[in-house]
């Protein structure tokens, strides 16, 4: 019997085979959740690593074996400046990827307002809007190369609230391959939960797959809490699990360690 996962530490990592195998596992740990509370809020992230996710829960929703019809959906990021309906909005991309899938009803689905003429305001009406909704219930967040979540680039305020953030060239360079590999195409802002806001949630559950992942990885749950490295706010969080692949978990001195306590995890404690 290990004490980690019995005392809920503050991050819990799990390592899987590949991106499927996370991807089931955590879509197992949504439905759970849904049985239990139908109308959990789900705050859902974009970008390539999630993906798996959605079409592990999507087909769990085709066997019948979980009801999603009462789910409700968050956002955690959007592009700024980008015109209403282009398909790499992340409010087309949650749209097309998670919430047409579930066969959700699109009010069932909020997001901050990325084409806003007063951009402050609307990412204030986001905070309040998801407090009046009573709260993310889980969380799905990806990990940038840089160790963003949502896009709360590295030196971020660990207590920041939704707001505007100028994204790094990194970032820019990792997402052109979303808009035909042009950088140019690129928007240079985006309206963020910050990360304050994200640490709300009830559950936070990252997913990173990959070796470029490896090392934003290990700075998360084994570097120190420090803003340079955003994710690594995950420590404050008392129930916070990170998913990775062998790839993505690579660079981690401590995977010995999370293998043995995750094998002797007890199953009553779930997801
Ligand atoms: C997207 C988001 C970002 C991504 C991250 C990783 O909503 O919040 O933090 O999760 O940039 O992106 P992928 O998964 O495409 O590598």
């Amino acid at each position: 019997m290990t004490f980690q996962s019995i005392g809920r530490p503050s991050v819990e990592v799990v390592i899987v085979q590949d991106a499927k195998a996370g991807g089931e596992l955590i879509a197992r740990g949504i439905a759970d959740l849904l049985r239990r509370k139908p109308g959990a809020l789900l705050g859902v992230a974009t970008g390539s690593t999630p993906l798996p996710v959605y079409e592990a829960l999507t087909a769990q929703v085709r066997a019948g074996d979980v009801d999603v019809s009462r789910a409700r959906i968050a956002q955690l990021d959007e592009y700024v400046g980008l015109p209403a309906g282009h398909p790499e909005s992340y409010r087309s991309v949650v749209l097309r990827e998670v919430v047409e899938p579930l066969g959700l009803s699109p009010d069932s689905f909020m997001g901050p307002d990325g084409s806003a003429e007063d951009v402050q305001a609307a990412c204030e009406a986001y905070d309040a809007a998801l407090a009046a909704a009573g709260g993310v219930d889980l969380q799905l967040l990806g990990i940038g190369t840089d160790g963003h979540i949502g896009f709360n680039e590295p030196c971020s305020s660990l207590a920041s609230r939704t707001r505007i953030k100028t994204l790094t060239e990194r970032t820019r360079v990792d997402n052109a391959r979303f808009f035909g590999g042009d950088i140019a195409q690129v928007p240079h802002h985006v309206i963020t939960q910050g990360i304050g806001t994200i640490l709300e949630a009830r559950h936070l559950v990252l997913l990173a797959t990959g070796e470029g992942k490896a090392e934003a990885v290990a700075a998360t749950v084994e570097g120190p809490v420090a803003a340079v490295c955003p994710a690594s706010a995950l420590q404050l969080h008392p129930h916070a699990t990170v998913v990775v692949d062998e790839a993505a978990a690579s660079k981690l001195k401590l995977a010995d360690y999370f293998r043995h306590t995750y094998a002797n995890k007890p199953a009553w404690q779930g997801l």
